[in-house]
């Protein structure tokens, strides 16, 4: 896949294949992520990588998924995540982190796509509880979490036409309306 077909074909996954993905692939994943633009080139992040299963269910319970979906919903215990990668910033002081953060996360849902792994970034997280069941040190901020996993949900990206929230039919397909490139772009003048 070349870089811009993986930017078309990614979407946030919710619903996994409970097969374990290899240490390798994840250390692939975080390697992308290490070699991310940073400002002022200070690396203020590392990377929690997560594939035991003990310690999957134990993150699972401090997710919230997928807000739009009501009733609300939450994967069963045959699609949830097999993997997770915990954002850490250690240089809290850095005023730019959240950039970091954002551009590493990126790579790393890209080379998952790549490599046909599903993924989801995840904000709405109990950070508290990330750090108590991972053991982090207090000076370190948990800023978000990737769920990883092979793919067990169909999603389509729709034009938008007056809601943001993405939504499920009939037969389980996640709707993603996105706002219309012509409704976006200034092309010379606004
Ligand atoms: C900063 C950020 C935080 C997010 N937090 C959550 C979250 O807590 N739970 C969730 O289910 N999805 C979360 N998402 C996924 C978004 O809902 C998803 O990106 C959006 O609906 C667009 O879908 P797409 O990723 O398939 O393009 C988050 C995405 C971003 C970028």
């Amino acid at each position: 896949m070349d870089v811009y077909d993986t930017i078309l074909s990614r979407r946030s996954i919710r619903r996994f294949q409970q097969k374990s993905i290899d240490n390798a692939i994840l250390k692939k994943f975080v390697n992308a992520a290490r070699l991310a633009p940073s400002a002022a080139n200070l690396q203020p992040l590392e990377y929690f990588v997560i594939n035991n299963k003990d310690l999957c269910s134990k993150i699972f319970e401090t997710i919230s998924w997928a807000g739009y979906i009501k009733p609300k919903w939450i994967p069963n215990q045959e699609e949830r995540p097999t993997a997770y990668i915990v954002m850490l910033v250690r240089d809290t002081k850095n005023p730019w982190y959240i950039r970091d953060v954002s551009l590493a996360s990126e790579n790393i849902v890209l080379a998952a796509e790549e490599n046909g792994i599903g993924s989801c970034i995840l904000c709405k997280i109990d950070r508290d509880k990330i750090k108590e069941i991972l053991k982090i040190p207090k000076e370190y901020i948990v800023d978000s979490v990737i769920a990883l996993g092979y793919k067990s949900e169909k999603c389509v990206v729709e034009d938008l036409i007056d809601s943001v929230e993405y939504w499920r039919d009939e037969n389980q397909v996640l709707h993603v309306p996105k706002r219309k490139l012509e409704d976006i772009i200034h092309m010379n003048e606004f």
